[in-house]
């Protein structure tokens, strides 16, 4: 169904499927019997350092072609591996790219992923709370607002991308992710899959196309910035999820239904803050890191896979389980401060 959504050829794909075989050994020495653990390598997508944008921006990036766009404006936290992949997915494509980045701008030589739109030679505009503004978010909605207003006044057609690439239309990324998985898994039965979850379009692909596959692993979403439940006992997080999984399910055309607990989404391992290190997620860089060579990203990836193993230590899975790592990249984040 998904061929009749126009898409660019932007990343490499399939990305590679691994086991981490050097992992199971050191956990077998901590005394524990752990489950294959696989793992999915979208670090390696392509593009820039590689990363989940990418798959989201091949949907995207087509829908402003087709309406006619010249202008990229996207948003985002100051080391958005997001809005870095937009700029050089932009660039090869041959749009302008304007980021809003949550600021103000940070003071000497630029780090991270920062470095990396100096090199692409992104427009950044930083964006800070103005009176009457409690929350990031309104802040980079009302200057994205005022940049395509400009743009427009001056003749350009600009495309708008909220955070994260997280709109139907992106999503329809991960929907292709896991056909083009299960491809590569065969007949391996996989019982629960992990991954960092940010502004929920990973997510909401891939529970649509589990759906449409009836693959019944169970899918761990991983939250990275945990915010309390309403007065109705829901995370808004969640809710954003759900309601955007619904969303996608309908307008991909893909014939299913979304059951009431097709989110899954793990808060326990979000730390204080969206970006700060938790003792879990810095052991998680290490232990990867020096078992297989794997970098993962402070910010997500590192959250997500202390939650695997958390679950691992605790014996969640026996050892003729399957667990599968879905590795989103975001290494350049490792250069930044924090
Ligand atoms: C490295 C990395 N992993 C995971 C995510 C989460 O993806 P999503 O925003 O689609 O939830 C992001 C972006 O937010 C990311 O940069």
């Amino acid at each position: 169904m998904l061929g009749m959504f126009p898409r660019l050829s932007i990343g490499i794909f399939p990305t590679p499927l691994g086991r981490l075989e050097a992992l199971e050994a050191a956990l077998r020495s901590e005394g524990l019997q752990p489950p294959t653990i696989l793992i999915k390598r979208d670090d390696l997508s392509g593009l820039a350092l590689g990363g989940n944008k990418v798959r989201k921006l091949e949907f995207l990036l087509a829908d402003a072609q087709l309406q006619g766009c010249d202008t990229l404006i996207t948003c985002g936290a100051a080391q958005s591996n997001h809005a870095l992949q937009t700029a050089a997915a932009g660039g090869k494509f041959g749009f302008h790219t304007i980021c809003v980045l949550d600021g103000p701008e940070p003071v000497g030589p630029p780090a991270g992923n920062l470095l990396l739109h100096s090199i692409l030679n992104t427009e950044i505009v930083w964006c800070t709370l103005q009176e009457g503004e409690s929350r990031k978010e309104q802040a980079r909605r009302r200057i994205m607002l005022e940049t395509a207003e400009r743009l427009k006044t001056a003749g350009k057609r600009p495309y708008s991308i909220p955070t994260g690439g997280s709109t139907w239309v992106g999503s329809l990324g991960y929907v292709e992710a896991v056909r083009e998985l299960l491809h590569q898994l065969d007949d391996t039965v996989v019982d629960a899959v992990y991954f960092a979850s940010g502004s929920g379009g990973t997510q909401a692909g891939i529970v649509v196309g589990a759906r449409a596959c009836n693959w019944n692993a169970i899918l761990n979403g991983v939250d990275v910035d945990y915010i309390p439940a309403d007065s109705a006992g829901i995370r808004p997080f969640w809710r954003a999820i759900d309601r955007l999984t619904r969303e996608t399910a309908e307008k991909s055309g893909e014939d299913v239904t979304v059951p009431a607990d097709a989110v899954v989404l793990n808060s326990e391992y979000a730390g204080p803050a969206y970006g700060a290190p938790t003792a879990e997620s810095e052991a998680a860089i290490r232990i990867l890191a020096r078992t297989e060579g794997i970098f993962l990203d402070p910010v997500y990836t590192a959250k997500a896979f202390a939650a695997l193993l958390g679950d691992l230590r605790s014996n969640k899975y026996g050892p003729a389980a399957t667990v599968l790592f879905w590795h989103t990249g975001g290494s350049a984040g490792l250069f930044a401060p924090h």
